[in-house]
């Protein structure tokens, strides 16, 4: 294992040990609102630090870009980790378990490394460029289906932006229909591994923050898929607006969501 994985799937471990203890005893877990809709805990704060933690005490130059904290600028400007210590807070503050923890490398610009841990499951996804995508050690691909036909897709709902809540659910309605069923986990980062892994055969989502999908991301992209915003383009990490699947999926998927698009989706 590359040993910039190696930590990042250190940090992401004691992060997941962080929370799934505390999801036992959910009375010592403090919930606030930060914005619409949008929990944050003292849990994700404690999972954050313990990342961080690891991370600088390996590479103490290098940046960080944190869900809660923001940005922890280092002397080595070529090496950013993005970090969302707790993907899926709703699930987790609610007592649903299914949530992870998502690291990302991006090296000069470049996704590089990536963890995804699901602490209930004890399930390890990782990806190195150029290397592959594995669970738990082992190699996950992309399922490589011709259509919707069949498929079951990913998605997130809106939660945060409810204005977006037409233009979603008639693409959701126009994808509904084709596919054998949807699902609404409740968690980006898993999305997106479940996309890596052949679980899923597809997802997409609006309005996303790239701590959401950098690990994901790598991990879609080193298991055979394509990852893009809405009109097919890389302008995903900046807009949020994110589809992952196979090739003839995915074109599939944007087909469908163009008519519902309007100018602030384009993109
Ligand atoms: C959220 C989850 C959810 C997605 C939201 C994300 P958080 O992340 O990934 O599935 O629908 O848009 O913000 O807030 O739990 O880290
Ligand atoms: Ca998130
Ligand atoms: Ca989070």
């Amino acid at each position: 294992m590359h040993p910039m994985l190696n930590i990042a799937v250190r940090a992401a471990r004691s992060a997941g040990n962080i929370i799934s203890r505390s999801f036992e005893q959910q009375d010592k877990v403090e919930v606030e609102l930060k914005g619409t809709n949008d929990f944050v805990s003292n849990i994700d704060k404690a999972a954050e630090q313990a990342i961080i933690d690891t991370i600088q005490k390996a590479y103490p130059n290098h940046c960080i870009v944190s869900e809660e904290c923001g940005v922890v600028d280092g002397s080595d400007q070529d090496y950013q980790w993005i970090i969302d210590p707790l993907d899926g807070t709703t699930n987790f503050v609610k007592g649903i378990p299914h949530f992870a923890v998502s690291i990302a490398l991006k090296v000069k610009g470049k996704l590089d490394q990536a963890v995804i841990y699901d602490p209930i499951r004890g399930e390890v996804f990782t990806a190195s460029r150029g290397k592959g995508a594995q669970l738990n050690g082992s190699r996950i691909r992309v399922k490589q289906s011709k259509d919707l036909n069949g498929s079951v897709l990913a998605t997130g709902f809106p939660f945060k932006k409810k204005h977006h809540s037409d233009a979603y659910f008639e693409m959701f309605k126009t994808m509904f229909v084709k596919t054998a069923d949807m699902r609404r986990a409740g968690s980006a980062a898993l999305d997106l591994a479940y996309v890596a892994a052949g679980r899923v055969d597809g997802y997409f989502e609006i309005g996303l923050k790239p701590w959401d999908t950098a690990a994901g991301e790598l991990l879609v992209v080193e298991a055979g898929g394509l990852v893009t915003d809405f009109v097919g383009g890389h302008n995903h990490s900046q807009s949020g607006n994110i589809v992952a699947a196979s090739t003839k999926v995915l074109k599939e998927i944007l087909k469908d969501i163009r008519p519902h698009l309007g100018e602030s989706l384009s993109k």
